[in-house]
């Protein structure tokens, strides 16, 4: 069973479903390490309650982001990780980790990649008044949230949205594409050419 590593920051809602495709059998995976940058994050609660390893790794204890990020490295490698999931981590994956992990690095977004990525995903697609927004999972590379397209899901935006209505909807989808994706992932079914992910 391929061994996923969950990096976080806050909530943790998108690793919540992961947890759930994996308890419901959707999901023939298991995940070896719950990483969050945040102490208090709730994300680590909700694996600690699955019996998921958790782990807090703190940036500030670390000289430079290169030696933290090598101790994200050393803990993804000691609970033997194959495929890392980025669900809600707020910072940008450096060379240690994108390096070993190379198109092993999977992360949603809350909006029709290549529109509207960094943060604030959902207020950037309210103030720019598009119709239709949505989320993205992509593999990731060194250009934020810029690698290879896995799934997409539309979701409209109404006239009435607020950045947080929109925001719940998106998330609903959300919930179902990262498990979809990461069931791609651990079926080999996803073949990445340059920029093209294929579903074979
Ligand atoms: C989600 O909206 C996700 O798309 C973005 O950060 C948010 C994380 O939410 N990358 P959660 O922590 O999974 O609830």
């Amino acid at each position: 069973m391929t061994k996923i590593a969950v990096l976080v920051s806050g909530r943790g809602s998108n690793l919540q479903a992961i947890i759930d495709s994996i308890e419901n059998g959707y999901l023939k995976a298991q995940i070896s390490v719950v990483i969050s940058d945040v102490g208090d994050a709730y994300a680590l609660i909700r694996a600690k309650e699955h019996g998921i390893n958790a782990v807090h790794i703190n940036p500030g204890r670390f000289e430079s982001k290169e030696s933290y990020e090598k101790e994200v490295l050393r803990v993804l490698d000691y609970h033997n990780s194959e495929l890392v999931l980025l669900a809600g981590y707020m910072r940008i994956l450096g060379r240690p980790v994108l390096t070993a992990y190379k198109n092993r690095i999977l992360n949603i977004h809350p909006a029709l990649l290549p529109s509207f990525p960094g943060l604030h995903a959902q207020e950037q697609a309210i103030d720019y008044g598009v119709k239709v927004s949505g989320c993205t999972v992509h593999i990731v590379n060194e250009e934020l949230d810029g690698g290879p397209i896995i799934l997409q899901k539309c979701v409209e935006v109404k006239d009435d949205d607020t950045t947080d209505t929109l925001a719940e909807r998106i998330l609903e989808q959300e919930h179902k594409i990262y498990p979809e994706a990461v069931r791609l992932f651990v079926e080999n079914k996803l073949s990445i050419e340059g920029r093209k992910v294929k579903i074979i």
